[in-house]
């Protein structure tokens, strides 16, 4: 044992390789971590001088993102009322920027520079890919220019005899729950999904079965797991994501939404070998019974479309709005996913791995924010009666005591019912955020404020819409807001739940379209009815504004009046 000892002394004193590995890790961390403070001195100089809630060193704010998500988005409302047009929030070492006066987000929206998406909106990756929403740069720029177009109005006015079969579809459904109390959201979500696949895609619903509804359900519990990772900061590496029960849960619901997305595909290009083209909207797809005659005047009719704003400030124009006054009738536009399949037939603009990306975008941003949006309307129409009175009355003036179909024309002429919607898009935006990743400082309108470069800009739109300043009385659901004299009188970025500007929401008309169609067929049918009012709302944005407790209503089946004057 001492000789032991003994031979231990005699051997020169070297360290193992673990120490050498620590005792050169920790200098080199500590140097890491004094050169990354050191690159954003900028930022923390310029954070300090924007007004924001008090937060604890390392984590900031984050605590105020604990809690389900109902709660999370309370917090976040109370805690920014004490604030006026910007609002800074820490988390972790995140720098978050809120901005609510139009004059700032006109700034940013309306930008060639700050297009960029924020680094949150990657935990999109693996269900979206680089689709339009999330993309940058020459890409996108490439492919919106691609897209855009097959959602001009030409193209949506031969959606319509597929949005009014779809509509009469899901009233069908609803009809046969007898008036009993039921989560119209689900029946909106399954509704827009199918008309997606029908419109945008060109596959026939009645040949996805049960997967419509299965996608819409799957693309609603994947939200509550990308709001898990935007609100838990420790949530953000891939790596501590992976090990979690809710990696393995999003490997799961993103076969179902991916498997979708190859089917409707697959079916297309079957299709486009087979030699058919068009979308399902050419006449021959549509049963005879089930196909209703366009008066003759429609079809030659110019159909005026001044003075129609589809859901933004009129005055405001993006590449949607292009031509559509000139080539009524004359240019032949192709629906979105004939037009990508014949795009990529041809060459270069689009990879089939990129047109994945885009269909997985469209059904996803095309269906759970008209979803949301239509739910909200039915809701505020069970709660505000005397409202849905008048869109009564204005439909029966429409459509008097006919069961038709609704052409594009009576949609025009749906002044009130577009006003209810707009009025709802103002309460209850379905995106109540837009992120945008700062990639130069941005010196704002409303005060001597400088966001610095490497923040986030997130566009508080649901605040913007309930500011006193512009909307008196904000918390009244009050669609004259949008009587023309009172939106020529507001800023025009004080309205915009469909963003705005080059990255503004490329189904904008689509979708006021399609929810024109949907809500007019249900209040034709249905008298609605609420027993919850909106202070009973507890409203949560897991990426989409909805409510906690579900969108509970009840349908009493209705005649038009000239019928009901007739039968009595
Ligand atoms: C009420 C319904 C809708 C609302 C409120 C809405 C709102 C929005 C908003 C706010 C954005 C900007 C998001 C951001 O910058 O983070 C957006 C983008 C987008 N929306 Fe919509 N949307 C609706 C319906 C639709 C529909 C029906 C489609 C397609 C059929 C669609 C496709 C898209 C796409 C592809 C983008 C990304 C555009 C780009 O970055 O270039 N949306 N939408």
């Amino acid at each position: 044992m001492a000789g032991t000892v003994a031979a231990d002394f005699s051997q020169p004193n070297t360290a193992s390789p673990t120490t050498v590995f620590y005792s050169l890790l920790i200098p080199a961390a500590i140097l890491w971590f004094f050169y990354w403070r050191l690159s954003r001195r900028n930022l923390y100089k310029l954070a300090e001088k924007l007004p924001g809630p008090p937060g604890l060193p390392i984590i900031g704010n984050a605590l105020d993102l604990t809690g389900s998500s109902h709660i999370v988005f309370k917090t976040i409302i109370t805690k920014g009322k004490d604030f006026n047009d910007v609002i800074k929030l820490w988390v972790g070492p995140k720098l978050l920027v809120f901005l609510v006066d139009p004059r700032d987000i006109e700034l940013v929206l309306s930008s060639q520079v700050y297009l960029d998406k924020s680094p949150e909106y990657r935990f999109f990756k693996p269900w979206l890919g680089n689709g339009l929403l999330i993309s940058s740069g020459h890409k996108w720029r490439a492919h919106r220019k691609l897209i855009a177009p097959t959602f001009h109005l030409n193209v949506l006015k031969s959606f319509l005899e597929l949005f009014n079969d779809n509509s009469r579809h899901v009233c069908n459904k609803m009809r046969a729950l007898n008036g009993k109390t039921f989560d119209c959201h689900d029946y909106m979500s399954e509704c827009t999904v199918e008309i997606l696949l029908e419109t945008a895609m060109g596959v026939s619903r009645k040949t996805q079965d049960q997967s419509g509804f299965d996608y819409a359900m799957a693309v609603m519990k994947m939200c509550d797991i990308l709001h898990l990772r935007h609100t838990k900061v420790w949530l953000y590496p891939d790596w501590i994501f992976n090990l979690t029960k809710h990696a393995k849960v999003q490997v799961k619901l993103l076969d179902v939404i991916h498997s979708l997305t190859k089917k409707v595909i697959k079916n297309k290009k079957d299709a486009f070998s087979k030699g058919t083209r068009g979308s399902l909207a050419t006449p021959e797809f549509i049963k005879p019974e089930e196909k209703f005659e366009k008066t003759k005047d429609e079809n030659k009719k110019t159909i005026v479309v001044e003075g129609l704003s589809f859901g933004q400030s009129t005055g405001l124009k993006d590449d949607l709005d292009v031509d559509d006054t000139n080539d009524i009738g004359e240019k032949k536009r192709l629906a979105f996913l004939d037009l990508l399949l014949e795009s990529a037939e041809n060459g270069a603009v689009i990879s089939e791995e990129e047109i994945k990306e885009q269909v997985d975008t469209i059904m996803f941003e095309g269906h759970d924010t008209t979803a949301a949006g239509s739910s909200f309307f039915l809701s505020l129409m069970g709660i505000h009666q005397d409202i849905q009175d008048k869109v009564v009355e204005e439909l029966d003036q429409i459509f008097g005591d006919s069961e038709r179909p609704c052409t594009f024309q009576d949609t025009l002429e749906m002044k009130y019912l577009e006003r209810c919607m707009m009025e709802t898009l103002r309460m209850y935006p379905p995106v109540p955020v837009i992120a945008r990743h700062m990639k130069e400082d941005l010196k704002l309108a409303s005060g001597d404020y400088v966001i610095p470069k490497g923040a986030t800009v997130v566009v508080a739109t649901y605040k913007l819409h309930r500011l006193e300043s512009i909307y008196p009385n904000p918390e009244k659901f009050d669609p004259d807001n949008f009587l023309p004299e009172r939106q020529a009188n507001r800023h025009y970025y004080a309205f915009v739940p469909f963003s705005a500007g080059p990255r503004s929401c490329v189904g904008r008309k689509y979708a006021m379209l399609k929810l024109k169609v949907i809500l007019s067929t249900i209040l034709r049918q249905f008298r609605v009815h609420s027993d919850l009012k909106e202070q009973d709302f507890r409203l949560q944005a897991d990426i989409i504004l909805k409510r906690e407790e579900g969108f509970q209503v009840r349908l009493e089946p209705r005649k038009p009046r000239a019928k009901q004057a007739a039968a009595s």
